[in-house]
């Protein structure tokens, strides 16, 4: 059973008792219209109580059933609620904790709802690239007038139940620490006799002036919503609602959220969804695993990452200590930190007393000693292997038994780094990417050693930095990095064959990236990668690059720090202007090269970009550097700026079909610098076998 029944006093109670947040699967939905019946069939039964077990009262439909025929099958979520609203005897929907799309829809298809403050009241379908598709487009109106209830439903934010405690939405708002049941069955009690019973699809939805209204909604909407559908058809539902009869609204409403269903974009965003909460999950590293308490945390290095990682613990109420080697570094790191928070608060982002409480927990010191008890310590100093040598053997010899030792290194072997320690189960990768206080991701990087316990305690602290933890094996890049290579390596070679950087970014925005690659290097700096090539020059001959970038960077053109890189900058503004120089370099070293430049379509720089990370993404999952390919589209939508509504790379590869990915890599490896497509075996495989990544 996945609802329980009780029957207390006169008053029958149905709890809904599917974890973790009452999803109405089907099971549920069973149980919960035999409840119903057994109530109505009971003569000593006067009034019904329908409420929800642990930490919600529904979180809505069961979107683990949403692939499956369980998801349709009866009795449907719309029979649920027409078996509520249809009773015989008053039902109330005992309300707490979570109350969200179907489960608001069920709420609002009971004669009367109670509710506990506290509550998060909503309708988020929109989130996940839907609409409410059981009459909460029809009935939210007829309680919360449309303008409310649209807001609600374009935007999916939950609202706190005693926010709308004066609304038609609730009968009552209990004090907190009300017994929730106690005082619904009262309630029940207390309506047992009232008829007829009021149905919230009988109300009128009154709103003067309505089609100014909903024509300003639309526009606003449309102009918002991008590449997503959900948004504007929700504005149609709830107009619908002023201008059909109840049941026609509902059933093109209906109609709406099937065709919703089968959409890209709700599929990408239903992926994203588990993808973020499957990506904290390890497999041996169970649920229980004992974390190590962080209430003190201490930084290495107070430069662009060092900074940014202490406001992460800070803005967490979590004191750090930033460490340099000189007083000048220090104090420059600390002058950032400040300036950034005054920043947030001149944008009125931060009230005075949280910015005066946020400075107090940030401390400098050029001592190790000061630094010892601290149950964390964050190194981001250079990104050379003899530094973070110096650093990780004085941190063995000063932290206390315990400490977390991590590394915010983007490209050096953790393991070598955990090495230089008598302790490298301490040691844990932690690549944040910059701005580390903006930026979501969090590469959590597992070395061979790292302890299960510091594994998850890095999890665990990942979310209270709200970022989104994702765990990464060693290898140069980690799985972000490693494969922006492959994209960097052909955004490189297509200027060679015939593209000039503002086509190839073009192409990449229009795809739905935020920058394309050579915006985004100018953002980043072009000298970053020039350093890695140079390594890689040494240490991996092997491996072609286009030189078009070391040229740039000869001239000295870093990117928008130097005023100029790919394209022209001019002083003071951050628009990037097709540059002559350039783009007559690019096409000299063609000649150069004899390289005959041609035409190349938007659609071979996607492809070529794009399959080109996917290809040594399946190289990343067979080797086990990523536990998941949900994980590497995680990584890609919170770290990379992949568009959302294509689901991360992996979902997207998945989309077009392996087969298809797989023969424009075997069509690409016949072309320039074809060496680098080989396609990766497990990507065969799967094409072979007719599977997906993402399964
Ligand atoms: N169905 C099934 N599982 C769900 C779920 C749902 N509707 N909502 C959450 N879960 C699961 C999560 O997958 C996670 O599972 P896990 O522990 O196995 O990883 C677990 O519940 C806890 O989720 P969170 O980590 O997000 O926990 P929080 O406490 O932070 O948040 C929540 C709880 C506010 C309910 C949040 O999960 C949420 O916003 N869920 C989505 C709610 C939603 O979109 N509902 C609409 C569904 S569509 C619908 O109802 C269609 C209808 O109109 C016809
Ligand atoms: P940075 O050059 O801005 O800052 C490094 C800081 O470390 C400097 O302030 C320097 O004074 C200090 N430092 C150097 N040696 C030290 C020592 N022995 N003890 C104490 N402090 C010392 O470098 P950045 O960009 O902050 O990078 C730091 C680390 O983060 C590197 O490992 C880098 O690869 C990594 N990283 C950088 C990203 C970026 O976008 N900049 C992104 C992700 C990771």
């Amino acid at each position: 059973m996945s609802a329980e029944y009780q029957v207390s006093g006169s008053v029958a109670v149905i709890t809904l008792n599917n974890p973790p947040v009452n999803g109405l699967g089907l099971a549920t939905r069973a149980a919960a219209v035999d409840g119903i019946q057994r109530a109505l069939a009971d003569a000593a039964v006067k009034a019904i109580v329908i409420t929800g077990a642990g930490k919600a009262f529904s979180g809505g439909a069961d979107i683990k059933e949403f692939n499956s025929p369980k998801a349709l099958a009866e009795p449907s979520l719309a029979t649920l609620i027409a078996t509520a609203e249809g009773a015989s005897k008053p039902v109330v929907a005992a309300i707490h904790s979570v109350c969200m799309g179907g489960g608001l829809e069920l709420a609002l298809g009971c004669h009367y709802r109670v509710a506990l403050p506290g509550a998060q009241i909503a309708l988020p379908e929109v989130k996940l690239g839907l609409l409410p598709g059981a009459g909460g487009t029809q009935r939210l109106p007829r309680v919360l007038g449309l303008e409310m209830a649209l807001n609600m439903i374009v935007s999916g934010t939950p609202v706190l139940s005693e926010k709308l405690a004066k609304t038609a939405l609730f009968d009552e708002v209990f004090a907190a620490g009300t017994d929730l049941l106690a005082a619904a069955v009262a309630f029940a009690g207390k309506v047992a006799d009232a008829r007829p019973l009021p149905k919230v699809r009988e109300r009128k939805v009154d709103y003067p002036n309505h089609e100014a209204f909903l024509q300003f909604s639309r526009n606003t909407v449309k102009a918002m919503s991008g590449p997503f559908p959900a948004p504007l058809k929700c504005v149609e539902t709830v107009a619908a609602a002023v201008a059909m009869k109840f049941d026609d609204g509902v059933k093109f409403e209906r109609e709406c959220f099937l065709g919703l269903m089968q959409t890209t974009e709700s599929k990408a965003l239903r992926h994203a969804f588990f993808a973020e909460r499957v990506a904290s999950k390890v497999p041996d590293v169970p649920s229980d695993t004992p974390t190590r308490a962080i209430k003190q945390a201490a930084v290495i290095g107070a430069g662009t990452m060092g900074g940014g990682i202490a406001m992460n613990f800070v803005n967490a109420g979590i004191p750090v200590i930033l460490l340099e080697t000189k007083q000048e570094a220090l104090d420059k790191g600390l002058a950032t930190i400040r300036k950034n928070y005054e920043n947030t608060m001149k944008k009125g982002k931060l009230t005075q007393e949280k910015f005066d409480q946020r400075l107090a927990l940030i401390s400098g010191t050029l001592s190790y000693e000061e630094i010892g008890q601290a149950d964390i310590v964050v190194e981001a100093v250079f990104e050379d292997m003899g530094v973070k040598e110096t650093v990780f053997r004085k941190l063995d010899e000063v932290m206390k038994p315990g400490a977390i030792l991590a590394s915010n290194t983007s490209t050096l072997d953790l393991n070598q780094i955990a090495n230089f320690t008598k302790r490298p189960e301490d040691v844990v990768g932690t690549h944040f990417f910059s701005p580390a206080n903006v930026m979501k991701l969090l590469e959590i990087v597992r070395g061979a050693k790292t302890g299960k316990d510091v594994l998850a305690s890095t999890l665990a602290l990942s979310k209270k930095l709200k970022k989104t933890g994702v765990v990464s094996g060693v290898c140069d890049g980690f799985i972000g990095n490693r494969m922006i290579e492959q994209y960097s390596r052909q955004a490189g070679f297509l200027l060679e064959e015939g593209c000039l950087p503002e086509q190839v970014d073009k192409a990449a925005e229009k795809f739905g990236f935020a920058m394309g690659p050579f915006r985004m290097g100018d953002l980043a700096g072009n000298d970053i990668g020039w350093y890695i090539r140079k390594r890689r020059y040494v240490e991996s001959p092997e491996i072609s690059y286009s030189k078009t970038a070391d040229l740039l960077c000869e001239l000295g053109r870093y990117g928008q720090k130097t005023g100029a890189g790919w394209y022209d900058y001019k002083a003071g503004d951050r628009k990037a202007y097709p540059s002559e120089l350039v783009n007559a370099m690019i096409v000299q070293h063609s000649a150069e090269l004899g390289v005959a430049r041609r035409k190349v379509s938007d659609q071979e720089i996607v492809e070529r970009l794009v399959f080109s990370m996917v290809n040594e993404a399946a190289l990343i999952l067979e080797e086990g550097i990523a536990m998941r390919a949900s994980d590497i589209d995680m990584v890609y939508l919170t770290g990379y700026g992949f568009p959302l509504f294509r689901g991360g790379p992996m979902f997207y590869a998945d989309t077009v079909g392996l087969p298809n990915v797989l023969a424009a890599i075997e069509k690409y490896a016949k072309g320039h610098h074809g060496e680098a497509w080989r396609p990766a075996p497990l990507l065969a495989k799967l094409a072979a076998e007719g599977k997906s990544f993402n399964g």
